[in-house]
């Protein structure tokens, strides 16, 4: 089965093609075209991710990588009869909305045909409404002219298999498994009592991990995005054995459950800073005196749902899994004085960040939930709150 699978949930679109041989979860996989394009120097400027923009910047990016995805795949394309006036009108309503890509796509299509894709994954949420929209759209104007089955995709359920892949087979894991998921819209724990079934048992009050590493990042005037940054600047206070800057808390730690909260964190440090020009050293120090708050509680949390619910495997995904202290704390946990017993499995950093390898996995899991064209028009919505059942 080839899947051809688009993420467009915040500020990266991406369309991948992978070829699955057998059955999830035990399928071969191969990853045959990967194209992604960050948008961050779009968001840059206005220091986070605006719903408004990240759509504009899809819509002009989404074909190119469609484009740049079927090339490296070298798939070869099927021949194309002219499209009636009805398929075309169909194909604008399809992409009213997305101003000039119904164009775009149709002589795109007349010019190239069809390529042999089985089965279109599609991110559905959760994410930015407007710009999860455009993929949505996007991939019901291909399944109208492919006549492809669509299946909309977990963002979340991404990130999971992510962490479990290692570029041609997913993890034989051991259940129970628990999900570490930090990204920045999302910090929640996702007990697995089995593939494809997830209970969510802790969650954030507030802010997400990565918004907080986003929010310290600019008190400090670091760009957008402020994460990788900080954990940077961390690495550098931990190899030079700099002085704390500031006693930071570590929200909820004794809260006796699994959620979390970041936003008083994130008052701290701005109390920390008000009305100081921090020197490069001191930035140093409070970006390791922070992260070493966010990521005792991680751990905090995450060791007791080890515990409570006697799990054999964690994974851990999302965009701050890429972050070094983050992964080194983790992979710990599997110690013979902690979890000597435990399964650890984290990203390989080039999939930790948005991006649809993750979501043509998904898809495949998802597969038998394919949905036919003539079916799905009002059946697939994006669902900016979506969460993982
Ligand atoms: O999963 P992701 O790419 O997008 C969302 O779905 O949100 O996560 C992006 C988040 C951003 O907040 C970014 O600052 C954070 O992940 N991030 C990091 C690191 N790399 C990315 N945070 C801390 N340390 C990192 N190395
Ligand atoms: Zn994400």
């Amino acid at each position: 089965m080839r899947i051809l699978s688009i993420e467009t949930s915040c500020d990266e679109t991406a369309i991948s093609i992978i070829e699955a041989l057998g059955d999830f979860p035990d399928a071969k996989y191969e990853v045959l075209g990967d194209a992604l394009f960050s948008q961050v120097d779009a968001h840059r400027e206005f220091g986070g991710v605006f719903p408004a923009v990240a759509k504009r910047e899809h819509i002009v990016t989404v074909l190119p990588m469609l484009e740049k995805a079927l090339a490296e795949s070298k798939l070869t394309y099927g021949f194309t009869p002219i499209l009636t006036s009805d398929q075309t009108t169909e194909i604008y309503n399809l992409l009213s909305r997305e101003d000039g890509l119904a164009n775009q796509i149709i002589n795109w299509h007349q010019a190239h045909g069809r390529p042999p894709i089985d089965l279109i994954a599609v991110t559905s949420g959760p994410g930015l409404e407007p710009a999860l929209w455009v993929g949505i759209n996007f991939a019901k104007a291909l399944a109208y002219l492919w006549n492809t089955p669509v299946v909309p995709v977990d963002h979340m359920e991404g990130h999971i298999l992510a962490s479990l892949f290692d570029g041609h087979k997913l993890a034989e894991l051991k259940f129970p498994a628990l999900s570490l998921l930090v990204s920045g819209g999302h910090t929640e724990i996702i007990l697995m009592e089995s593939w494809g079934r997830y209970k969510k048992v802790g969650q954030t009050r507030d802010d997400a991990v990565g918004e907080a590493f986003d929010k310290v990042a600019r008190l400090i005037g670091l760009p957008y995005p402020g994460g990788p940054r900080i954990g940077a600047l961390a690495q550098i206070a931990r190899e030079k054995q700099l002085p704390v800057y500031a006693n930071l808390p570590r929200p909820m730690i004794h809260s006796g459950d699994l959620d979390f909260s970041f936003s008083g964190l994130k008052t701290a440090v701005l109390y920390a800073v008000k009305n100081k020009t921090l020197t490069e050293v001191e930035k140093q120090s409070l970006a390791r005196d922070f992260e070493d708050a966010v990521i005792e509680v991680l751990i905090k949390k995450l060791s007791t749902a080890i515990e409570d619910f006697s799990a054999e495997s964690v994974i851990v995904g999302g965009g701050v899994s890429a972050n070094v202290h983050l992964r080194e704390n983790i992979q710990n946990l599997q110690s013979p004085k902690q979890f000597p017993h435990l399964d650890v499995y984290l990203p390989d950093p080039y999939l930790s960040t948005d991006n649809s390898v993750m979501i043509a996995l998904a898809g495949h899991a998802r597969a038998k939930e394919a949905l036919t064209p003539e079916i799905f028009n009002d059946t697939i919505k994006a669902d900016g709150n979506k969460t993982l059942t």
